[in-house]
């Protein structure tokens, strides 16, 4: 149990956390003409999963304001696999590239981010998708596709417990999980990004809500998990990336 003081101190520090730090002097390793961190993490895979970006059989829900009225946290699924054209929807809506910005400077996305950082990558946890075999994959953005990462003894309970035992999402299609890689950020902001990095996110949620309503799936945020559970199941180290956000998705 934490002591009062360190709990008061702690709160006192997160408050402060929230507030702009714009306006305070420093250099950034951008100023210092660092090189700039690689824009996405590059697949591992020689053998990756392109996704197609061709949408019009995925449409369900095409008013946006209908789209906007009915959105809603869903935690009961049906039992129904979602199809690779639902998917690849959600993740282009979510983290795909328009465009990218200079010399390699910065990628354009459907969602916004401070400084357009970007600094999220993007995974999977696909217990039933059509042409999927059950395991974690890896978004990459650049090309539109999938790497598969690793398949897991015991996936959906394993994924469950990492969830803080919130039952419910083991009975989803596809669990995303967002992972910060902050370097990407604090590369120009050190005292702003870890804020900016969390605003962000709630953008890249937001859209896969509507997202969601659009093609006929259904999705709740997720903070509660257990950070070492999930970041040791995405394999991801949990100081240079690691999880802040995740949502499981199915057929509603
Ligand atoms: C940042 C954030 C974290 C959340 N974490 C969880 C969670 O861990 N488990 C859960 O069941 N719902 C979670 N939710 C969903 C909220 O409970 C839900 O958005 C809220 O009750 C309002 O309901 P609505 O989204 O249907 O309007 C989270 C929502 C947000 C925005």
């Amino acid at each position: 149990m934490e002591n009062i003081q360190d709990l008061k101190n702690k709160i006192k520090s997160y408050r402060s956390f929230m507030k702009s730090n714009f306006g305070v002097e420093y250099e950034s390793d951008q100023q210092k003409q660092m090189p700039q961190p690689p824009l996405v993490k590059h697949a591992v895979e020689k053998n990756i999963i392109m996704l197609t970006k061709d949408f019009s059989s995925v449409i369900k829900e095409s008013n946006f304001f209908t789209i906007l009225e009915d959105r809603k946290s869903n935690r009961v699924f049906k039992n129904e696999s979602i199809t690779i054209e639902q998917l690849s929807f959600l993740l282009w809506t979510t983290q795909g590239i328009k465009d990218i910005k200079g010399d390699n400077y910065a990628t354009e996305r459907l969602v916004p981010s401070g400084g357009a950082r970007h600094p999220f990558e993007t995974y999977l946890t696909v217990f039933n998708v059509e042409s999927l075999e059950k395991g974690i994959y890896h978004y990459l953005p650049m090309e539109h596709a999938l790497e598969f990462i690793a398949s897991v003894d015991n996936f959906e309970e394993t994924v469950v417990d990492s969830l803080n035992g919130q039952k419910w999402s083991g009975k989803s299609a596809v669990v995303f999980f967002y992972c910060a890689v902050p370097y990407r950020s604090e590369w120009r902001y050190p005292l702003e990004a870890h804020k900016l990095i969390l605003l962000d996110a709630g953008h890249v949620m937001q859209n896969l809500y509507l997202s969601c309503g659009a093609v006929g799936c259904g999705t709740c945020a997720v903070a509660a998990f257990d950070q070492k559970l999930v970041d040791s199941l995405l394999k991801l180290d949990g100081e240079d990336e690691f999880v802040i956000y995740a949502a499981p998705v199915g057929v509603i």
